[in-house]
């Protein structure tokens, strides 16, 4: 389910006009590397990313600004996509906890604080890449496009600002994601669908 609403997101990008060549090819890329490595690298590395989807959708489902002015339709994707990354925030860590029980407290550390910064640098880089690249096909480009696009992940509403906090949390001892329990954002976003609960932002 979560794959095909993946695919079909992509769909309705490319059926609006957008070219998504170069983004795909830089996942693929990226996800090229990642497969040559040992598999406890891999497995730290899926461990990183649904910890930074977990955080990112944490905030998504808590601040309703970060979806202002998105249409009604894409809004619930975006939130329902949320509540399903939280819902499985914790699968590759315990795998990770169980895979790397024969290690020392400091080498998982290492490996694992190692790769999540390596994979923020990626995240970072790779995903502020493809947003000027859209919004060059936009029509905006140059020095208006970087401020846009830095004002909105780091300023208002600042997406990346708000998770630096829950990021952190990644490299403390005895870190899991559930110790974050935030499953009360799950059933808030769920019972939107029904009863509107979820405080919706102002039309734009
Ligand atoms: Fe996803
Ligand atoms: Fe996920």
């Amino acid at each position: 389910m979560h794959s095909r609403e993946h695919v079909a997101f992509n769909k309705r990008a490319l059926e609006a006009g957008y070219d998504m060549s170069e983004l795909e090819a830089q996942v693929d890329r990226r996800l090229a590397i990642v497969r040559e490595r040992h598999p406890i690298v891999n497995l730290a590395a899926t461990m990183a990313l649904e910890h930074f989807t977990a955080i990112l959708a944490h905030q998504l489902l808590k601040n309703p600004k970060h979806l202002r002015g998105a249409d009604r339709e894409s809004g619930d994707l975006w939130r329902w996509h949320a509540i399903e990354e939280i819902e499985h925030k914790g699968v590759a860590y315990d795998t990770w906890l169980h895979a790397t029980r024969g290690l020392s407290r400091w080498k998982r550390w290492k490996i694992k604080a190692k790769v999540m910064l390596f994979v923020t640098k990626n995240f970072v880089v790779d995903r502020s890449r493809g947003t000027l690249g859209l919004l060059r096909q936009d029509g905006i480009t140059g020095f208006k496009a970087w401020r846009r696009m830095l004002w909105f992940t780091w300023i208002n509403p600042g997406m990346l600002r708000k998770i630096l906090g829950a990021w952190l949390a990644f490299f403390l001892p005895g870190f899991h994601p559930w110790k974050h329990d935030d499953r009360n954002l799950i059933s808030k976003a769920e019972s939107d669908y029904d009863a509107a609960v979820l405080p919706q932002p102002a039309a734009a």
